[in-house]
Parts: C-alpha cells; structure tokens; sequence
C-alpha cells in the first residue's frame, strides 16, 4: 500500500479516466449549492478537488466538515474541466479529481492566521513557524537554499575541495563580535566558545597538508542584530594553499555564477569588476559600494584651496577634505528632510550637513555667501550643476568625509526612489584594504578583517616602521548591490611575523601563548602560504530571492532581540542544571 498515486502537481488533461490518490492539506474550501470544491495543496502544488452528493453521497457529507489546512487523503477519478472552467494559472487546472472517497487524516484547528495573506506581525509568523513555512514564497526560499548549497557542493567538489567538518565546541577566535560561552561540565570553570567563524581551524588544516577544504559552515556571533544579521548564520567557508589572490577570487566568481545559473537561469559575467577600497570610499563613500547608481562623490579640495568658509577652512587646514554630492532632482527637499539628513550625517561622525538648493535659478544656501564668483563657477562645472538640483557638502577627514557622504548617497537613493523595478545584479570586489584601523574609544589598533590577515609584501617595510595605518592587507571583499557577500585574505603562514601581528594588536606574549598557542606553534612545523574566504550563505540567499530580510530564508531564524519565537529560547536554566555547570546567575529577579 502506498499513501498517494501522484503528488498535487502532477495531473493533467491526459490523467482523464484514471483514479488516483491525493494526499495533502485543505487549501480553500468553496460550498457551490452542495457541491464542494477543494483546493488540496502538497509541497508540489494544487489539483481542485470536488464532491459531488448524488455521485458520492458518503464522501460528500464529509467534505462539508473540512476546514482549512486538514490534512486529507482523497482517492478518485481524475476528469476535465467543464469548458469554460479551466484555471489557466494553475499547472493542473484543466483537470479536477473528482471525489470518491475521504480520510481526513488530521484535523486543523482555526489558524492565527490566514496562509494567503501577507502578515505584517513577523514575531505571530516565527511563533508558528511550520505555518508560516507552508506559505508559497516561503517554501520556494527553502528550495531556493538548498539548490544553492547543492550547487556550492557541487562546484567545490569538482574543483577538488574536501568538505570538512569542524568542532562548534571550539575556542574563542576572533572575528569582531562577542563570543557564546558553553560551560564546561567536565572542566569546573572552563567555556568553549562557539566559533565567530572556522578560521583557525581551517588554516590548520592547510597545515595538515588538505590543501582544499571548504565547509557549510555555521558560524556564531553575539552582535546587535539587523536585516541581514543573525546571532547564528552560514558560510560557505573556503581555504587553500599554494594559491593567490586571483586564483581565490576566480573560483568564487566560478561559484557564484553557478549558482545563480543554477538556481535563477541568470548569466552572471565574469569577472567581477575590482574597486580598492580607497576608490570605493573616494567614489561611493562605502567598503560596499552600490554601484547600480551614480550619484558619485567628487572631491573639491582643487576647488575650494583658497576659500574662506571656515568649515572648509577648518577641515582642508586639518589635512582633511571637502567632498559633496549632487542629488539631482530633489532641490524640493523640506527643512525637516534636510534636518533628518543632517542628523544622517552626525550618526556618521560629521559636524553637520552644509547644502545648496538650486531653485529658480538661484542657489539656496546659508553658505553660498562665503562663496567667491570663481568658486561658485568651478563647483557648477565639476557637479555639473542645473536647475533642480541639492549639492550635499562633507567636510572632515577623509574617512568621516566619505562615510557621511555614503550614507547620505545612499539614503538620497532611497528619497528619490531611485532603484525602484532596478533587477541588477551588480556584482564587485573591493581589493587593497588596510590591514589596520586606529580605535579611538579602545586608544588601539584593531585589525580591519582579522589577526591572521596577510600584510602587502611591498608595505612590510611600514610594519617594521610602526607605520601601520598605511599597510595594505592581501584582503579582499565581494559585494552585490550593496550588500557584503563574502570576505577573505591570504594568510600569514610564519610564526614571528603572527606574533608581531598579535603585539601589535596589544596581544602580549604571554596572552597569545594563552589564546593563540596552538596556531604559533602549528606555524614552525612546516606551514605552507595560503588564504581563504567565507562566503555569507544567507545573504546570498537573501538577494537571490528578492527578500529584504536573512529571516526570510532561514527555516528557524530569531527575530531582532535575538529570540527563537517558537520554541522560546533563550529560555532560564534550573538550578540543578547550573550547578552541574558549576554556575551561578547574577540577574536579580523582580519579586
Ligand atoms: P567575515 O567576518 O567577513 O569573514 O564573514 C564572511 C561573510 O559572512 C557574512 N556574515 C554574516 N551573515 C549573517 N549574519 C551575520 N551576523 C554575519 N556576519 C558575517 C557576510 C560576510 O561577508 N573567517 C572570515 C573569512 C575568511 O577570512 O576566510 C570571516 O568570517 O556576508
Ligand atoms: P555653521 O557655520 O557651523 O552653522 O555651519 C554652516 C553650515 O555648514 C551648516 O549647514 C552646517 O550643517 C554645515 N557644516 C558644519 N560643519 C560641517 C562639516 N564638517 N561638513 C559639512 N558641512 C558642515
């Protein structure tokens, strides 16, 4: 015996005579007069069914019990449409089973709420999650991950990579965000720390000579959350030895446009145009610049040499820069936009947000006044300025400068609905990034990947010279439409040249004998050049189905406060599993 003939999708006008068996749930249920209508719905689509009382007067009675979502097993004869009836946007819709025989296997109770419409409530949807799921588009993000993982598998593979798993019980390696603790049990006092992200265990591999491994590797972070930000997300991890930057950068081009061949029929060109990171910040204002509009920053320090403004004064005799934007078209701008813009501009570290508006022909500006005729013609030429436009100023150093003006491009983009029916796919890579940044609030140098990222071979002379805001880092990220996909570098392989990397992270000797012991000790028994990258899964995922959120590609994510709705976790632990842990809670509960 088996349960079904044919799944939901699978009969057409040829079936016609034949009787089969259905099972699935009860989509929709229409009453035309006693006649009963079904529509049953299984994982591969719809077929109608119906029940017609003086042909099948038992099943037919109990159809008039249904209710949306039971879940039913119906066995009859399969017949055309009357003319007239077909369902042309239904792939079975010139048939319909006509009903012989019902077995509601389950029975569902009223739903919190309907499958069919679109539910703003996502905290409701992640509570019942398994209904959610069953929503078209939600079932077609399932399928859509998993063709995109098979497809990495699959690529990988056939370029000689091994999958590898490595442990989740792990110790901290730092990638910038807080670790998870496990207590340990066996080990009073001691934690494992789940993994920010493979790194050190896959270098280590290239030390055990594998050469090429990669991993769907879940990674762990403890961050604030976002759209395109989870506490636990995937990666598809990379490293190889004996390999260059080029090299790495192919095969994730390879990788990509498989999958998007794969999973959407689209040709993705290669290879992917590369920006450095100072044209990408010069340009766009971002490490991950959206390149499918202008809107580019153009610097006007030539401009602006002699000016007497004194914000401009102020940042050129700084050393810093003068940089706008034109944002054509939006002159029209409220005071309470520009406020908002400004306020933008702060939460990047700018001063302020000086402004043009280009109304009438007239420039509307509270700083045009300072303006000499000569500087007022050389900004109209090189904006390119006309009627209708807002010219947007940064005046900072040249990182604050640039990272104001991003965001504000960026934001302007979105007032002018600028990309609105945009369905490009504009693929980068941003190359030569600087392998340290200075921390101000920390009064220290953090690295801008990771510790283990290679330095320039040309800027090591820099690093002996302690000149380390201006070394390169063999480091590379790709980026499609704004959003960073993936990230890697070549790695160090040498053991002093890691350890001078951990000093000058303020890493003492003593402390990365502690935390780093293993990898410096791996790295003087014959570890071979390599680099790496990690591709985010659900990012990539995300952008490929069109969602604006990694939740909605993710079976079981957590919504912003990092909960799992369904199961409600994180949940408190009883007293007797704490001790047993060899821990004690320190939250005072409300009495
Ligand atoms: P990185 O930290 O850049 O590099 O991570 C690689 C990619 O993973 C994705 N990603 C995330 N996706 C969802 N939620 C998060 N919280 C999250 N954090 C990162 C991004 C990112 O580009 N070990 C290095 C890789 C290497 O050097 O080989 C690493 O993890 O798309
Ligand atoms: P103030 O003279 O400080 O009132 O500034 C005049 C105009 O310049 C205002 O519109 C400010 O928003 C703007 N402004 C001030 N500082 C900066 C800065 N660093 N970059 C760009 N605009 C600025």
């Amino acid at each position: 015996m088996t349960y079904r003939t044919h799944h939901c999708n699978a009969l057409r006008s040829e079936h016609s005579g034949t009787e089969v068996t259905l099972c699935g749930w009860v989509a929709s249920r229409r009453d035309h007069g006693g006649l009963i209508f079904i529509d049953l719905r299984d994982r591969e689509g719809i077929t109608q069914v119906v029940f017609r009382p003086e042909e099948n007067p038992d099943a037919a009675k109990k159809s008039h019990e249904l209710r949306s979502e039971d879940v039913i097993r119906v066995t009859g004869k399969v017949a055309p449409r009357l003319a007239g009836t077909e369902n042309s946007k239904l792939a079975t819709g010139a048939i319909e089973l006509v009903a012989s025989a019902l077995d509601i296997l389950n029975a569902a109770e009223v739903l919190p709420f309907q499958l069919d419409d679109k539910v703003s409530n996502e905290d409701l949807r992640l509570t019942y999650r398994y209904l959610d799921l069953r929503r078209e588009n939600m079932a077609r993000n399932l399928r859509l991950r998993h063709r995109v993982v098979k497809t990495m598998r699959d690529v990988m593979d056939s370029e000689g990579f091994l999958e590898i798993e490595t442990p989740i019980l792990s110790k901290s390696t730092p990638e910038g965000a807080r670790d998870f603790l496990v207590p340990s049990r066996l080990t009073p006092g001691a934690f494992y720390a789940l993994p920010q992200a493979p790194q050190q265990y896959k270098q280590l591999l290239m030390v055990a000579g594998v050469e090429k491994y990669f991993q769907i590797a879940r990674c762990f972070r403890d961050e604030d959350l976002r759209a395109d930000r989870q506490p636990e997300f995937t990666q598809l991890d990379v490293e190889a030895s004996f390999t260059t930057q080029d090299e790495i950068l192919a095969l994730m081009e390879k990788v990509i446009a498989t999958v998007f061949r794969e999973s959407k029929g689209i040709e993705i060109p290669t290879p992917f145009p590369r920006l450095t990171y100072k044209d990408a910040m010069n340009r766009f204002g971002s490490d991950k610049p959206d390149t499918r509009f202008g809107m580019e920053i153009t610097d006007l320090g030539d401009v602006f040499r002699d000016t007497q403004f004194k914000v401009f004064r102020g940042a050129l005799d700084n050393g810093g820069v003068v940089k706008a934007i034109n944002a054509s078209g939006l002159a029209c701008i409220t005071t309470g936009q520009i406020e908002n813009l400004t306020e933008l501009a702060k939460q990047a570290g700018a001063k302020g947000l000086a402004f043009i508006k280009v109304e009438n022909g007239e420039w509307k500006s509270p700083i045009v006044k300072f303006f000499t005729d000569a500087e007022k013609a050389a900004l109209t030429e090189r904006l390119a300025i006309k009627e209708g436009d807002l010219i947007l100023f940064g005046a900072d150093k040249w990182e604050t400068a640039c990272e104001t003006l991003g965001r504000v491009r960026l934001r302007v983009a979105e007032m002018l609905d600028t990309l609105k029916g945009s369905t490009a796919l504009n693929f980068l890579w941003v190359v030569d990034f600087p392998l340290l940044a200075w921390n101000e609030e920390e009064q220290k140098w953090n690295a801008v990947h990771h510790p283990f990222t290679r330095p320039c071979a040309e800027d090591l002379p820099l690093l002996e010279a302690g000149e380390y805001g201006k070394i390169r880092a063999v480091a590379y990220d790709v980026v499609l439409n704004g959003v960073e996909i993936g990230g890697g570098s070549l790695r160090i392989h040498e053991s002093d040249l890691q350890s001078k990397m951990f000093s000058v992270l303020g890493v003492d000797a003593e402390k990365q004998q502690l935390l780093f012991g293993h990898i410096l000790k791996a790295f003087q028994f014959g570890a071979p050049p390599h680099g790496g990258i990690a591709l985010g899964l659900d990012r990539l995922v995300m952008l490929i189905a069109g969602e604006d959120s990694i939740r909605d590609v993710i079976a079981f994510p957590k919504n912003n406060r990092g909960v799992e709705m369904m199961t409600q976790s994180p949940a408190e632990a009883d007293f007797k599993q704490l001790r047993e842990l060899y821990i004690q809670s320190t939250v005072k509960k409300a009495t």
